[in-house]
């Protein structure tokens, strides 16, 4: 969820700044790109230098930089930032949030911030209960900054109470929690299948196709950005998978696929069959390497079972079924047809003859046909932009 993120982490003068190492450390191996900004009291409890070697970044403190009079920009800064993360917030820079003033640079640049900010108190108890935090914390709350509440426990004053900030490890599942939860496919689960089935014809050979994957590993990617739990259910191919939790699932065979695909269908919400299964499979398939003889030679093949067809068949009506044509002659009418034979809610169509699509290229051009045989012609775009689109699609039909 924080993978490539770019975090503004404002620490304030607070004793909790301490935790600002660990929370770093945790940002930064969720592959998020971090941007400390300190006020000045900060420096007190931690070193500058400690956070920078844990970000990787010089930390900003100053508007101008001292010795270089470089100018940090404030604007800029806080136009960057994905998220804005406060952690420890102290009552005196919540105070001065509260009230729009920005005399240092962590203020200067909240306020110049779009995106959504989280803040993370830490004070005394006594400090924490004032009626002016608490108003200060409900003003926060109603510009639409996110509290992540205080703990309770033992203060560094001695006192005992709440007003000690959220452990580092908290803060982050919270934040990951809410912007998994801000996504389109949040709670969404979805099947894609991606890749070549091979036919084994004897142990060394196999009937298989051109496939690299790369179409359904970029859909699975994309529907995981936009929030969703995805299973992938992969024939033999090269591909990786940017996104992390992906359920990944590798198949060699088109009775696999269909294998895999009747045991995680039910439960998805969508269903995206990107693979190019097979359509003829070997009758026998010889157990020793077939040694070569005649000089012709023949196999006798059968149709393998159709998993969208079959998929098609076990759909509920609140279940989203997508399938792939592809396509030489006749493109949109085979497509049609195929979007109807298989019981399909949108079918996506690339004709070979199109320049920029095809298999093993990086690019794609898709036409999408959906039940009301809308029809939306798509430019020649990179895959991850293919993908984008029919997730974009999905979304929308989903509603
Ligand atoms: N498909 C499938 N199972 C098969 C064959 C195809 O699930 N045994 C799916 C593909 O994943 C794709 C869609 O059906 O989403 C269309 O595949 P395609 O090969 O274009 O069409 P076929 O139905 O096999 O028809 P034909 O090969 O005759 O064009």
């Amino acid at each position: 969820m924080l993978e490539g993120k770019k975090i503004v982490l404002g620490v304030c003068g607070s004793i909790a700044a301490y935790k600002s190492a660990t929370l770093v450390r945790l940002l930064i191996k969720a592959g998020a790109d971090v941007q400390v900004v300190m006020t000045k009291d900060a420096t007190s409890f931690i070193t500058p230098l400690t956070l920078s070697t844990l970000s990787k970044k010089p930390v900003l403190i100053q508007y101008f930089e001292p010795g270089t009079g470089q100018w940090n920009n404030h604007v800029e800064l806080g136009l960057w930032a994905d998220l804005f993360l406060i952690a420890p917030a102290s009552a005196n820079t919540m105070a001065k949030m509260a009230g729009g003033q920005c005399d240092n640079l962590l203020t200067a640049a909240y306020l110049s911030a779009k995106c959504p900010v989280y803040f993370a108190p830490a004070m005394d108890l006594d400090m924490w209960r004032h009626q002016a935090t608490l108003s200060n914390v409900q003003k926060l709350q109603s510009y639409g900054n996110i509290l992540i509440q205080p703990g309770s426990g033992e203060l560094a004053s001695g006192l005992h109470g709440e007003g000690r900030m959220a452990e580092p490890e908290e803060i982050v599942s919270f934040v990951t929690d809410q912007l998994s939860e801000s996504l389109p496919l949040a709670g969404k689960r979805m099947l894609v299948t991606a890749g070549p089935t091979y036919e084994a014809i004897d142990p060394v050979r196999f009937i298989g196709n051109h496939s690299s994957g790369k179409m359904g590993f970029a859909i699975a990617d994309e529907l995981a950005k936009q929030g969703a739990v995805v299973t992938l259910i992969a024939g033999p191919s090269a591909q990786t998978l940017q996104q992390t939790g992906i359920n990944r699932i590798d198949i060699t065979s088109a009775a696999e696929m269909l294998e895999a695909c009747l045991q995680h269908f039910d439960i998805a919400d969508a269903c995206i069959m990107s693979a190019a299964v097979a359509d003829y499979t070997p009758i026998n398939v010889s157990s020793q390497k077939i040694k070569k003889q005649s000089d012709t030679f023949g196999i006798d093949l059968k149709k393998t079972t159709d998993v969208l067809r079959v998929l098609g068949e076990r759909k509920r009506h609140n279940q989203l079924l997508i399938g792939f044509a592809l396509e030489t002659q006749n493109e949109e009418q085979n497509a049609i047809d195929k979007l109807h034979k298989k019981n399909l809610d949108l079918i996506i169509l690339n004709s070979l003859n199109d320049v920029g699509a095809g298999f093993k290229l990086d690019t794609n051009k898709i036409t999408m046909i959906d039940r009301q045989l809308h029809k939306t012609i798509f430019e020649t775009k990179r895959k991850s932009e293919v993908a984008a689109d029919i997730c974009h699609k999905i979304i929308t039909l989903l509603k």
